[in-house]
């Protein structure tokens, strides 16, 4: 069992999390239905709160950028993903004159913003936020990309997600095969480093697969599967993977299916006492 620094989240290197996402950007629309899921329920909480110039963390193929260009209230959205192949996609599948797409990592969001920090009315982000490990310096540079009074609203993943699968592999052998996701606790004091007034709303879906092999073809496709820094080395066995969809299989439901569990955090914050201008000024 790994354990985890409460804001420093393990994973591997944002070069090879960028080359994941940009090989999979040609199929993550097709098999995104969580994250659709999750994007239309994050527009959806934030229609009051989307306006003005909108910065988009880990925009991917462009979905929630797109959405927000096509708002009357919003003035411009720039998406920044650290995947050139999805901000290809992005751009080749989405065309309007309030977008424009940026390469950069979010936890170094001033280097990628230039004298544009200080100036988004409203940072967003669906599904991104937890491939960042130095959550400290996400939320910081979050912090200095807004206006005074703007807000970040976000939709990340908490450590109940796939807790079916990393049961199933820890049936099979002894290697990290899921991702660990930051607990609630400690997303909330790395916010509250950088915010005064944080929401974190827990939701949790269950989506129901017919087969295992569904359900892991479906991560390779995201860009989402045995990203983390502990995985197994090379192949997995036939024999180790057998042994997991085996223990799968013991939790398939009374209507057939294999339920994967997503725990999603919602996140809503602000600044009241303006203390990331007062950083802003004296960084
Ligand atoms: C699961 S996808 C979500 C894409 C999109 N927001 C959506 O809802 O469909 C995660 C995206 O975050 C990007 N990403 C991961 N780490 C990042 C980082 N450190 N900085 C910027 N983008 C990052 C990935 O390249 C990928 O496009």
């Amino acid at each position: 069992m790994t354990s985890i620094n409460p804001i420093h989240n393990a994973l591997p290197s944002v070069q090879q999390i960028a080359q994941a996402f940009s090989q999979a950007a040609q199929t993550y629309d097709q098999v995104a239905g969580l994250q659709r899921l999750v994007a239309d329920d994050l527009l959806a909480r934030g229609q009051a709160l989307h306006t003005g110039k909108i910065l988009d963390i880990g925009s991917g193929t462009g979905y929630v950028s797109a959405h927000l260009a096509s708002k009357a209230d919003v003035m411009s959205v720039t998406g920044i993903d650290i995947a050139q192949g999805m901000l290809d996609f992005a751009s080749s599948q989405h065309a309007h004159d309030k977008l424009s797409w940026l390469l950069g990592d979010a936890q170094n969001l001033s280097s990628a913003l230039g004298t544009r920090r200080g100036s988004f009315d409203t940072v967003v982000s669906s599904l991104a936020i937890q491939w960042c490990s130095d959550l400290v310096a996400l939320f910081s540079g979050v912090a200095q990309s807004l206006t005074p009074a703007g807000v970040f609203h976000a939709a990340t993943l908490g450590p109940n997600t796939l807790h079916q699968l990393k049961w199933a592999w820890a049936q099979a052998d002894d290697y990290q095969h899921v991702n660990e996701f930051v607990a609630k606790q400690a997303l909330q004091a790395a916010l509250n480093q950088h915010f005064d007034d944080v929401e974190l709303v827990t939701k949790e879906v269950v989506l129901g697969y017919d087969t295992v092999q569904q359900l892991t073809r479906d991560l390779k496709d995201l860009g989402a599967s045995n990203h983390n820094a502990q995985a197994a080395p090379g192949l997995t066995g036939v024999g180790r993977l057998r042994r997991m969809m085996q223990a799968y299989e013991s939790l398939r439901d009374e209507n057939g299916q294999l339920p994967v569990t997503y725990e999603v955090y919602f996140i809503t914050a602000r600044q009241t006492s303006g203390r990331a201008n007062k950083s802003r000024v004296s960084s």
